[in-house]
């Protein structure tokens, strides 16, 4: 029913994504698929009414996620917990400001999404990191580690979930295992449930907020249309919040720091594809799906020194380069300047992580053909300079 074959040509739009001239971006989180026309046509009503002025919140924006989350995620968020902020990444920032003091702790599960990095270091505050374990199959956390950093010092932890780069849906277990141990501590958890509308088909992921009292009594939750939808240059987001005394810490902060009014496209836009969009959703999700096993296939017959974690969430993709090198941000500037394809580098995501990229998988089955052929290309390149 949808074309996601399609995708725009975004060269002389300023798009930060294609923003290499000649490059196959395979890069930062964006996708490339058309938008829905009905967002396209809400838009397009707004432009024609001739009005572009400053715009309140409507009540139909809160409405929208609370009846897009009852749905398809079987939570109910109040709306009197929602607030509106400029984006997720504005709202963690600002968060961190209030939630917690100079030179407190943050603590991060890494590899996780590298923006979180700086909401805690440009505020002041020291990050504490907890790697992952990988057991061949699986993310995990490392209990032992995460409670000790817990007790040492820590006062927030920002948890992405489900989580960037790796896609892992976390476990209802894990989630309550999670929540319990922050509670004890007098720990607020920042959820930031950003891609929990790219999962495998028939998978689904467990809000934070969802699965107990303690859980919702010490949730920040920062939800979006932007990602799933590919509306993320409208920036908007919406931030639960049902303990009123931290809600009224954090609206406080929203409001001083001016990430808390939207622009005038951003309400219609995401009301619209929340309230009609999940049937575009649902056929996007099969379309990356495929991607990642064309990605798969692509590596067991071609690149087999990669090794390819096949996560549930996200359209990203985690792959270990081990076998081929010890740092891959040299990699990818070598793939981005011999092979004209451009990958993040595992780094960013945590000091651990240098032998892997992330492949954003968001984009015609053609373009993600196109990049594998080029990393292949690059890749043995890479081997005839600089054989290990
Ligand atoms: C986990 C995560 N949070 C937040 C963002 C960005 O959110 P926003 O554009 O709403 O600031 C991204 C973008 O890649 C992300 O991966």
């Amino acid at each position: 029913m949808y074309n996601f074959d399609k995708t725009a040509n975004r060269l002389e739009t300023s798009s930060l994504k294609w923003m290499y001239p000649d490059v196959l971006p395979m890069w930062v989180a964006d996708m490339d698929f058309d938008t829905l026309d009905i967002v396209k046509d809400a838009i397009k009503k707004r432009v024609d009414l001739g009005a572009l002025g400053y715009t309140n919140t409507p009540d139909y924006y809160f409405d929208a996620f609370r009846d897009f989350w009852i749905k398809r995620h079987h939570v109910d968020f109040k709306k009197e917990w929602m607030i509106f902020s400029t984006g997720v990444v504005p709202a963690i920032s600002s968060i961190v400001r209030r939630v917690t003091k100079i030179n407190d702790r943050v603590l991060v599960l890494t590899p996780t999404y590298n923006i979180f990095f700086n909401s805690i270091i440009n505020n002041h505050r020291e990050v504490s990191q907890s790697d992952l374990i990988y057991d061949g199959k699986e993310y995990k956390i490392d209990w032992k580690d995460f409670e000790a950093r817990i007790k040492n010092g820590v006062r927030m932890l920002i948890l992405c979930n489900p989580q960037n780069p790796v896609g892992k849906i976390w476990s209802r277990g894990e989630i309550e295992r999670i929540g319990k141990i922050c509670y004890e501590n007098n720990v607020v958890v920042l959820s930031d449930e950003i891609h929990c509308d790219i999962v495998t088909p028939g998978m689904e992921y467990i809000p934070f907020a969802s699965v107990n009292d303690i859980n919702k009594q010490i949730s920040i939750t920062c939800i979006s249309a932007s990602k799933c939808f590919n509306l993320a240059g409208l920036q908007g987001a919406c931030v639960v919040i049902p303990n009123e005394k931290i809600r009224k810490l954090v609206n406080r902060g929203l409001n001083t720091d001016e990430v808390a009014e939207g622009n005038a496209f951003v309400y219609d836009a995401f009301s619209v594809a929340l309230n009609k969009g999940e049937a575009w959703l649902d056929e996007m999700n099969k379309y990356v799906y495929n991607n990642k096993k064309i990605l798969r296939n692509f590596l067991n017959e071609n690149l087999k020194e990669l090794d390819y974690h096949f996560g549930d969430a996200t359209y990203l993709a985690w792959v270990d380069c081990k076998r081929i090198t010890d740092d891959t941000k040299f990699l990818c500037e070598y793939l981005k300047d011999k092979a004209k394809v451009y990958f993040s580098y595992g780094e960013e995501y945590g000091v651990n992580f240098k032998t892997f990229i992330r492949i954003n998988l968001a984009t015609s089955k053609e373009n993600v053909t196109e990049g594998l052929n080029r990393l292949l290309k690059g890749i043995n390149l890479y081997k005839e300079e600089y054989k290990k």
